[in-house]
């Protein structure tokens, strides 16, 4: 057997990581811009994290959700507490696909609703429902073609009203920034207006900051930058820092039948110890502050070149070129030693590097794209 060919990988064998950058097989260093996918948050191996799962796999890794897991405690308490949503509850899953499916299912249940309106060039996932709100045809099968959901443009404050209106839908969802979409951000008075709105109609709010959370955009949530209270938010991603986890944030009047929500894996005490641990990290090095002021030094210095687009929040930039970029970012892997992310335009480059990276960091990405653009 051989594993199923999913993506297109570049010939590089990873092996080590420490704080920013990556080694292959053969010791060469790499700068991480790329985050593993926006995962990597407090940096490869950080010692914190390492010391405590490494710690907590010693004494017990897994132990069902069926006795208490006190440590879910301690992630909840702390996650309120440096998210601001001390009075939500939390849905420990595995990943955010799941986190969507969940956050899906409470709003249907809630409202006894059965449409989602989500946005143009939203990714959400690949499950059946979270790819079926995703604007991707091309990774949709037959099976996960549904009546449920309605797209509307991107910001279209207006066509949303106009669905919205005869209080069919249980759920608007959005991305705090559209990550695979481009690094487009939400403005807030996008967010103030579609928070009315699903006020007025009864409808949830439910925002995906699965790619934008736990400080890549500088806030701990994206939608941070706006006055808007979601009622349910979707977690993943940085939140492990590599632990596969995810989570979903829920308003206290909203509630399940006990037994709706369920999961074998989910919030278990090797999981929980890697959040906890990501948490206590972004807390004790002021990770938030660094990466809103990384991106501006980032954004500051890309501003440089006439012939680039760039925008974002915090450490989730968008570079838009003139033409298309794989070649470039691939010549950034093999030539200069920098990983970047892709967005469904090819002709973006995504740039999500751990929130630990400091100035050098930098200079040495500048150098770098300076050089392969020459
Ligand atoms: C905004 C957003 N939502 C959901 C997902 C799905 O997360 P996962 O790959 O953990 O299922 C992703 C993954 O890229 C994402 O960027």
């Amino acid at each position: 057997m051989k594993p199923f060919d999913v993506y297109s990988v570049y010939p590089v064998n990873i092996e080590n990581g420490k704080g920013c950058y990556v080694f292959d097989s053969t010791g060469k260093k790499y700068l991480d811009f790329y985050g593993g996918h926006a995962v990597i948050s407090i940096g490869h191996s950080h010692p914190h994290y390492v010391s405590k799962v490494s710690g907590q796999l010693q004494k017990l890794g897994f132990y069902s959700n069926s006795v208490e897991i006190p440590i879910q405690k301690e992630v909840a308490g702390l996650l309120g507490e440096l998210s601001g949503y001390n009075d939500y509850d939390f849905f420990f899953c595995n990943s955010g696909a799941e986190a969507i499916e969940n956050a899906l299912k409470l709003a249907s249940f809630h409202t006894d609703r059965e449409k989602v309106l989500y946005f143009s060039n939203s990714f959400h996932g690949r499950t059946s429902l979270a790819v079926s709100i995703t604007d991707n045809r091309a990774i949709s099968a037959p099976v996960n073609y549904t009546d449920h959901v309605e797209k509307v443009s991107w910001e279209g404050l207006d066509e949303a009203r106009a669905k919205l209106k005869d209080r069919k839908f249980c759920a608007v969802i959005v991305e705090g920034i559209q990550g695979v979409g481009g690094i487009n951000v939400a403005e807030p008075q996008f967010l103030e207006g579609l928070s009315e709105m699903c006020s007025e109609t009864g409808t949830c709010l439910i925002l995906d900051e699965i790619q934008s959370g736990f400080g890549r955009s500088g806030k701990f949530f994206a939608h941070q930058y706006s006055s808007v209270k979601p009622d349910i938010i979707t977690v993943a991603k940085g939140m492990g820092n590599g632990f596969p986890t995810g989570g979903v944030l829920i308003h206290p009047d909203i509630k399940a039948k006990k037994g709706m929500l369920g999961t074998t894996f989910g919030g278990n005490h090797l999981a929980s110890a890697a959040v906890l641990s990501v948490l206590e990290v972004l807390r004790d090095e002021n990770l938030l502050e660094n990466s809103m002021k990384m991106g501006q030094l980032l954004k500051s210095e890309l501003s440089r070149y006439d012939q680039l687009e760039v925008r974002g929040l915090g450490l989730m930039i968008g570079i838009d070129f003139q033409q298309d970029t794989r070649e470039l970012r691939k010549k950034l892997v093999l030539e200069q030693g920098v990983f970047t992310g892709s967005a469904k335009s090819p002709n973006t480059l995504r740039l999500l590097p751990p929130l630990t990276i400091g100035e050098e960091e930098v200079q040495k990405f500048l150098d770098s794209l300076s050089k392969v653009l020459e």
